[in-house]
């Protein structure tokens, strides 16, 4: 099954829900928690995820790249979000943290920068409900897709497929009509896509035109 999560980062801030209500036929929302650590940008923290939280037409998907996630992390899944995803890069214990965000009624989720291999963590996809594969360096929207790190999503998806895991295989940046079709070639599942879903002036549209550019893929 094809997800197509728009990512918020590329709204309008001041037009939050309004914007929330031009993708009511997306998947989940991406919701990217930036901490100015983690990341050198900032944008908001679990005041506002809790009022998208209440007013979203579809269910929340939060990208958290911020530093002491292990403390911070599991305050997100008690808001109510669907799926909470962190960085390998940020977090001491990742499976002790997974098992408190799924305790919490989240999917738990594992995120990569482009620069970190996905070797170590293929013995722990039990532990997950989502792999996120970093195609640009986390931070910004708008950026160019990495493709040199589809060989990760290959190596994802034979273990998956391995072990019969339904781990959801998901890509976020530069995601666009071209790239997404690469990813889902690579096993892909679900789609991050910022500014190719707000900055083109008609968001539904634009889902639209990503599920169909890889509908005969899946
Ligand atoms: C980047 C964020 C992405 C960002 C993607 O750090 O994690 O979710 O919004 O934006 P686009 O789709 O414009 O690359
Ligand atoms: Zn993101």
């Amino acid at each position: 099954m094809t997800r197509i999560n728009p990512s918020i980062l590329s709204a309008d801030f001041v037009n939050m829900q309004r914007d929330l209500e031009s993708i009511a036929s997306a998947d989940f929302v991406h919701v990217d928690v930036m901490d100015n650590h983690f990341v050198p940008n900032l944008t908001f923290g679990p005041q506002m995820v809790g009022r998208i939280q209440a007013v979203s037409p579809v269910p929340l998907d939060v990208h958290l790249m911020i530093d002491r996630v292990d403390d911070l992390g599991p305050g997100y899944a008690e808001l109510g979000c669907a799926s909470v995803t962190f960085h390998v890069e940020a977090s001491d214990d990742p499976i002790a943290l997974a098992r408190a965000l799924r305790a919490r009624g989240a999917r738990a989720g594992l995120a990569i920068k482009p620069g970190t291999p996905v070797e170590p963590y293929l013995g722990i996809l039990a532990e997950f409900d989502q792999f996120l594969v970093m195609t640009v360096e986390p931070g910004f929207g708008g950026q160019t897709f990495i493709e040199s790190v589809m060989p990760k999503l290959d190596l994802l998806r034979a273990e998956a497929s391995r072990v019969g895991s339904d781990i959801w295989l998901q890509v976020d940046g530069g995601v666009t009509l071209d790239t997404i079709v690469i990813a889902a070639e690579h096993g892909a599942d679900t789609f991050v896509a910022g500014s190719s879903v707000f900055n083109g002036g008609d968001p539904e549209m634009a889902i639209d035109g990503l599920r169909r550019a890889v509908q005969h893929l899946h």
